[in-house]
């Protein structure tokens, strides 16, 4: 039988105990575990195999999204739960480490597989896995994964100096860098959608679609994470990643039958590479950026980003950012995309809208009663899909009035982004993780804003916490004579 030894450095930490016990839980109750399975946490302090498994209990009753049972299947999936310290630059740490799966894989028998979570801070990435190829854990009879989470790097230089250090260690095919926008249902249920439906797929395409729009708007502010984002700001922590992948899922064309990993990837490589570059002098014509003052949010007061505990006065840093992108290429040339993402806004809200053109050559009797048609992806926290029609209007004669036609997928049948994410790297599936071509190319786009906004280039306005952002982010639609739906 085959052993799969699931290595998670960070066991400790925030992320291992939201995401990554619950997630594993689901799919072990789900029977989508490998039959011989065994995890072993690691953290830099001391801690016996039951206090983790303790600790990997009240994680589950904390953030598991359904009940949790304390019965035998718990019992059972505990006891795949060990512990061993480690510190990272303690080569004899990564020798017992290595002692104590082998140790396993020996009672097993058959071929070794050994998946690498590194749910740390990414300054240490490369020392892992270094340290991973040296002590010869790296070494296996089956296969080895390494998985990692944003950010990759800081921008284009530093993460080319983090991909060349990982692949001294493993190759692209065995790094699976997960982007959590990938693995929400929505996201994954937009590839489906366009491959098997021909009214979509026919539609998507400039001649039917005037513009698209991608909002992720937040209510949170800084959190506890000023020492990070202070850094990051927007654009590194959501538009670099996150929103650039939602431009890329939108916008690909995958015939049926032919979504295997290798294609999409390299379809969203393609369209970051018809992504019409964006030179530094042209940043402040495409690109708003904010910065949240105090206000009040459903109702709540909060205070401005230059208050938050841990941000100096004088931060410039972005809170907010508004992007208008073209992708130059047979679909979609002359379609603008307009992104914009940012905290402390008036609500919770990832979606997608489709606006499409007027209808060809007409001019309609009753035109200013009717509005364009959309097409709506809610992606979260609510899912849903909905397309806005023009209909005649039985009251007034001659005008049109809109319906809603709209689906709401039953929540409970999809899995948590954490949970699909898992299952697929540890069955070897990689089409809903991020190919260094991407991270590459995404960088590549990015970098003159970020020297753009370094260099104090563009301006940083200020807006007031609950609202929709800034004003200039409206102008940057009403220019091409469009504006952002469901503002209100
Ligand atoms: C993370 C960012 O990647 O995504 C956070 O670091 C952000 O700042 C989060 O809040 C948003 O994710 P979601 O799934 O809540 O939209």
């Amino acid at each position: 039988m085959n052993h799969t030894t699931f290595v998670l450095f960070g066991a400790t930490g925030d992320l291992a105990k939201r995401k990554i016990y619950p997630a594993l839980y689901h799919l072990y109750i789900h029977g989508k575990l490998p039959e011989s399975f065994a995890v072993i946490g690691l953290g830099r302090k001391e801690l016996s195999d039951e206090t983790f498994r303790a600790h990997v209990k009240q994680s589950l009753h904390d953030f598991y999204r359904l009940e949790v049972k304390d019965d035998e299947t718990l019992q059972s999936f505990l006891g795949l739960f060990g512990f061993n310290i480690l510190h990272i630059d303690r080569q004899a740490d990564f020798v017992q480490l290595k002692e104590r799966v082998e140790r396993r894989e020996q009672g097993v028998g058959g071929t070794s597989n050994r998946m690498f979570y590194l749910s740390v801070a990414p300054n240490f990435f490369g020392t892992i896995a270094s340290q991973i190829e040296q002590s010869g854990l790296g070494s296996v009879t089956g296969w080895k994964r390494l998985v990692i989470e944003k950010p990759f790097g800081h921008d284009l230089v530093s993460a080319r100096e983090l991909n060349s250090q990982l692949s001294q260690a493993f190759t692209e095919d065995e790094i699976y860098r997960i982007d959590h926008y990938l693995g929400k249902p929505m996201v994954q249920r937009l590839e489906a959608l366009k491959q098997a439906n021909p009214v979509i797929q026919a539609l998507w395409s400039s001649r039917y679609i005037a513009n698209v729009q991608i909002t992720a708007d937040e209510t949170v502010g800084v959190e506890e994470r000023a020492g990070y984002y202070d850094q990051a700001g927007a654009v590194r922590d959501m538009f670099q990643n996150h929103m650039l992948q939602l431009l890329m899922m939108l916008s690909i064309h995958v015939s049926n039958g032919n979504a295997k990993a290798v294609n999409i990837r390299s379809k969203k490589k393609n369209v970051l590479e018809s992504l019409e570059p964006l030179a530094r002098q042209d940043v402040h014509r495409h690109i708003v950026r904010g910065q949240y003052a105090a206000g009040a949010i459903q109702g709540k007061e909060v205070i401005g980003y230059t208050s938050e505990s841990g941000i100096s006065p004088d931060s410039m840093n972005d809170t907010f950012i508004a992007a208008k992108l073209q992708i130059d290429n047979y679909n979609w040339r002359g379609v603008p995309f307009y992104i914009r993402t940012g905290k402390r806004l008036k609500s919770k809200n990832t979606r997608i809208v489709i606006e499409f053109k007027e209808p060809l050559g007409s001019s309609t009797p009753a035109k200013d009663s009717s509005v364009p048609n959309l097409l709506v992806f809610e992606i979260g926290p609510n899912e849903g899909i909905t397309l806005l029609l023009n209909t005649n209007d039985p009251n007034h004669k001659g005008e049109f009035k809109q319906v809603h036609i709209d689906m709401f997928p039953d929540r409970m049948e999809a899995e948590e982004a954490y949970e699909t994410l898992i299952h697929d790297a540890l069955n070897g599936d990689s089409t809903f993780f991020v190919h260094w071509d991407e991270v590459d190319l995404s960088w590549q786009w990015v970098q003159p804003i970020l020297e753009a906004f370094a260099a104090k280039e563009v301006p940083l306005y200020s807006y007031e916490a609950g609202s929709n952002g800034p004003e200039a982010a409206n102008e940057l639609l009403a220019r091409d004579g469009f504006h952002w739906w469901f503002d209100d």
